[in-house]
């Protein structure tokens, strides 16, 4: 049977959230859920389908209607699938970047996938990452996260994991799309980025991704209800 165990990771763009999060959930042999991916994946099907961002009503419509699923591949990782097609490139491009922020502070869009995001947390132990998980989401976490990183690394970072992928840009453009990404989600009125009062803050500047890895995994075993 698999644990019930539930753990909230908040924080920046950029403060290696997912990769941790993936990490922890494997160890600890529970769900990951990439809720950031939600988000774009909505942002991808408004662009797509040409809906003008300041549409709540149709942004809203959209995320109750989209059908999303995390399905496992061979290589035991999840990606997304929106209405039954691999979305997991499409949505780390540059235009769903630039307009997530945007569609994420929607209050109707956020009520349609925090509901489902909800029935995710109940049915199973997760780990979750995001931006409201330990405050709106799963307020009743066993462990909450709020990783944080400073701006110059989370932008180092960034740049690698881009320039893996062949993806050539700027350290400084990098470094000033975070900034603005996070200054919209800390500023939103619904659901800011924020962390919960009883989250453990960890400062990742310096760490290495098994070092920030090992300490959840530590705090989950005294944390464990
Ligand atoms: O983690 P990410 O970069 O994939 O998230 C994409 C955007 O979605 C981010 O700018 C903020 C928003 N987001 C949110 O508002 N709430 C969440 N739980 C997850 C992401």
């Amino acid at each position: 049977m698999r644990s019930k165990l539930s753990i909230a990771i908040d924080g920046p763009a950029g403060s290696g959230k997912s990769t941790v999060a993936r990490r922890v959930a494997e160890i600890l042999g529970i769900l990951y859920l990439d809720t950031g991916a939600m988000y774009r994946a909505v942002t991808l099907k408004a662009l797509q389908d040409g809906i003008y961002l300041d549409d709540h009503e149709k942004l809203t419509a959209l995320a109750n209607q989209v059908e999303l699923k995390f399905k496992k591949m061979s290589d035991g990782a999840y990606q997304l699938f929106m209405d039954g097609k691999n979305i997991n490139e499409e949505i780390s491009s540059f235009v769903v970047t630039e307009n997530v922020s945007q569609v994420a502070a929607v209050s109707g869009v956020r009520e349609a996938l925090v509901q489902r995001q909800k029935q995710i947390g109940a049915e199973s132990g997760v780990v979750m990452d995001g931006r409201d998980i330990g405050t709106v989401v799963l307020p009743h976490a066993d462990l909450k996260i709020f990783l944080t990183a400073s701006l110059e690394e989370r932008a180092q970072r960034r740049w690698l994991e881009l320039k893996a992928k062949g993806i050539n840009v700027s350290k400084q453009k990098i470094s000033e799309d975070l900034k603005q990404r996070d200054a919209f989600d800390s500023n939103r009125e619904i659901s800011p980025l924020r962390p919960a009062d009883d989250s453990i803050t960890i400062d990742t500047t310096g760490m290495s991704i098994e070092q920030v890895t090992e300490k959840i995994v530590n705090l989950s075993k005294h944390n464990q209800n």
